[in-house]
């Protein structure tokens, strides 16, 4: 695998990729686990040469968020790509991905708006833009995103057919730690009783979507199933909610294609997940 780092590098790398067929993407902020390894085996599946990158995003991160303590492995990332199969690592600097004088920003409107949008203003702006950004820049005829944000995939599958972008999106089911926890580079900030409780999110999602498909009241299992996550020792659920899957809006009845998504609070670490319904 060849890691490259300037855009002029990138561009270079890229067109002897393309001579050998369809090319993937798999974008990411490094601190890899198996979650990432497995959007890289689906888009290697996918495609004959597959372009990672890794770029922890200033823009996507709020004042006071963790942009300063978020992991940072990249001789490991780099590692565990090129076993993975990855031909391609991109790790831009980020004078590369905003240099002086950067002032456009994709915003998505609707989509965007509620749960992880309100909790993190501005945080769907720094994604929509950075991914923008990259799929420009890489041009792949795929690229592979986790169900394990998605409400960011909704928002990156707007955007493409909005900006007529010209790349299949593919979402992949959450990989999850053997209780079911969502595996996240985000779960290293845990200690061992957080850690312990942290499944009981995914638990909680099983029981309201059981509760619902057997047609308990919609509010009532999202209530039931936000008090279980404060029960477990959560401190605070920034929601818990069924939407539609592609457009988040939330649902007061069943309808179509559902997704029940929450966002709670361990200790000082704010875990997300969600499950089909
Ligand atoms: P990051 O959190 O590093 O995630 C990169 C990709 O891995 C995303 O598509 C995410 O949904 C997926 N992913 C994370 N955990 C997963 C799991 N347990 N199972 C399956 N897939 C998982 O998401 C971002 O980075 C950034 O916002 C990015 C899209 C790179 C833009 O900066």
């Amino acid at each position: 695998m060849q890691t490259v780092r300037s855009s002029e590098e990138l561009a270079q790398s890229l067109a002897s990729l393309r001579e050998r067929g369809r090319l993937a993407l798999v974008p990411t902020m490094g601190a890899l686990h198996a979650g990432h390894l497995a959007l890289v085996a689906e888009a290697r599946s996918r495609a004959e040469a597959v372009v990672a990158t890794i770029f922890v995003n200033p823009m996507q991160f709020g004042a006071g968020e963790d942009l300063g303590r978020y992991p940072r492995r990249e001789a490991d990332d780099a590692r565990l790509l090129g076993n993975a199969g990855c031909d391609l690592l991109w790790m831009p600097g980020a004078a590369d991905v905003y240099p002086d004088g950067f002032a456009t920003t994709v915003h998505v409107a609707g989509v965007s708006d509620r749960w992880e949008g309100e909790a993190r203003p501005g945080h769907f702006d720094g994604v929509a833009t950075v991914v923008a950004k990259l799929l420009l820049a890489v041009r792949p005829d795929v690229a592979v995103f986790g169900e394990k944000d998605f409400q960011q995939l909704a928002v990156i599958r707007r955007m493409v057919a909005d900006l007529n972008l010209g790349v299949e999106i593919v979402g992949l089911p959450t990989v999850r730690e053997d209780d079911g926890l969502a595996l996240s580079s985000r779960n290293a900030y845990l200690d061992t009783d957080e850690r312990m409780r942290a499944a009981s999110l995914y638990l909680a999602l099983g029981n309201a979507r059981r509760s619902i498909l057997a047609g308990q009241d919609i509010g009532a299992a999202v209530s039931e199933g936000r008090d279980a996550v404060l029960r477990a020792g959560f401190s605070r659920v920034d929601y818990f909610a069924l939407v539609d899957a592609a457009t988040l809006e939330p649902l007061e009845e069943q309808a179509g294609d559902m997704r029940l998504i929450a966002a709670a609070v361990i200790g000082a670490t704010r875990l997300i997940d969600n499950v089909a319904v």
